[in-house]
């Protein structure tokens, strides 16, 4: 008898064709009746491979042994849930580090010589009657990493290589890291020219970029988010960014996304990009081997390789 599994979000081709060939897969997101599906395969699905898991859903599926979260964040998953329920769950962690780092350096850089807006410039055919004007450089300056974790030490390599001087905020001290740790993100951020965000999303975390840091970072100070929208006060940054009480912002999560407050689309501060981190073929195809190789373990009665419950 075939292992029979929910898929809840469309997945890369690779993973996709992997499960298929060692699965019967339920496609929620595909289904007309998503409530008719689980009615009728609820019972026979021993495993989920996607993001996003409630309580609710997981209580339509009474056998359920495992969830494989394609991502590393899995915040959208009811975790507590998934403990009390004997669910196992895993994520996809340190595949997607260098292509996250490598997006935080692009965005940097764009925020900072306003790329995106130098591009705008040229094919609106301004050039030949103005120059764009001048901007500021990576070099020198002080990035605070908020979170230095996988991604964020990679983050941080990649920033010393731009000549800055990192710092970070964290839960902890790290003493085998060469930079200084700050204990108070406001202190941080007012002693950096650049905030980087890359702590797990999730209620630890709700707001932890309180309007009193953003106004630390102050008038010449810029942000930059790729962890998720829910841990800046996004009101309170779009009110800065407009009155100039903070300098720039690149963001690649929103706190509603993949709604963007439109007031965004007006600001020239801003670099806007929809939630690209892991986004190339290389990174999801080995987020998607890594969903995979987890269900084999589990199913072969094998430790599984990314445990988070
Ligand atoms: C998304 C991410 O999972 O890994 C994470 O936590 O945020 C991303 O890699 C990915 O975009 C889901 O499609």
């Amino acid at each position: 008898m075939p292992i029979e599994i929910l898929q809840t979000h469309k997945l890369v081709d690779t993973c996709e064709a992997a499960l298929a060939t060692r699965f019967t897969v339920h496609k929620l997101h595909e289904a007309a009746d998503k409530s008719a599906l689980l009615t009728s395969y609820g019972p026979d699905i021993r495993a989920i491979a996607g993001r996003g898991v409630s309580a609710e859903l997981m209580g339509k599926l009474p056998n359920l042994e495992i969830i494989a979260n394609f991502g590393v964040g899995y915040d959208a998953t009811d975790i507590a849930a998934a403990r009390a329920a004997g669910i196992r769950v895993t994520n996809t962690p340190d595949v997607l580090n260098n292509a996250v780092a490598e997006l935080t350096i692009g965005l940097m850089i764009g925020l900072s010589r306003r790329i995106p807006q130098a591009d705008q410039f040229v094919r609106a055919g301004k050039w030949p009657s103005a120059g764009m004007g001048l901007f500021s450089e990576l070099t020198g300056k002080t990035v605070g990493i908020l979170g230095l974790g996988r991604i964020g030490k990679e983050i941080a390599s990649r920033a010393q290589a731009m000549k800055m001087r990192v710092v970070y905020y964290g839960r902890k001290r790290q003493p085998a890291e060469p930079h200084i740790f700050y204990d108070n993100l406001v202190d941080m951020a007012r002693d950096s020219d650049w905030l980087v965000v890359i702590a797990p999303g999730g209620k630890g975390t709700n707001g932890i970029v309180s309007r009193e840091v953003l106004e630390a970072l102050g008038p010449n100070g810029n942000i930059v988010n790729v962890a998720r929208g829910t841990l800046i006060d996004e009101a309170a940054m779009l009110d800065l960014l407009q009155s100039g009480g903070l300098g720039g912002a690149a963001l690649d999560v929103f706190e509603k996304e993949p709604a963007v407050p439109e007031a965004f689309f007006a600001l020239d501060n801003v670099v806007l990009s929809p939630h690209q981190g892991s986004a190339t073929n290389q990174t999801r195809n080995a987020m998607g081997a890594l969903v995979v190789a987890n269900l084999d373990a589990h199913f072969a009665g094998e430790p599984l390789i990314s445990a988070v419950v």
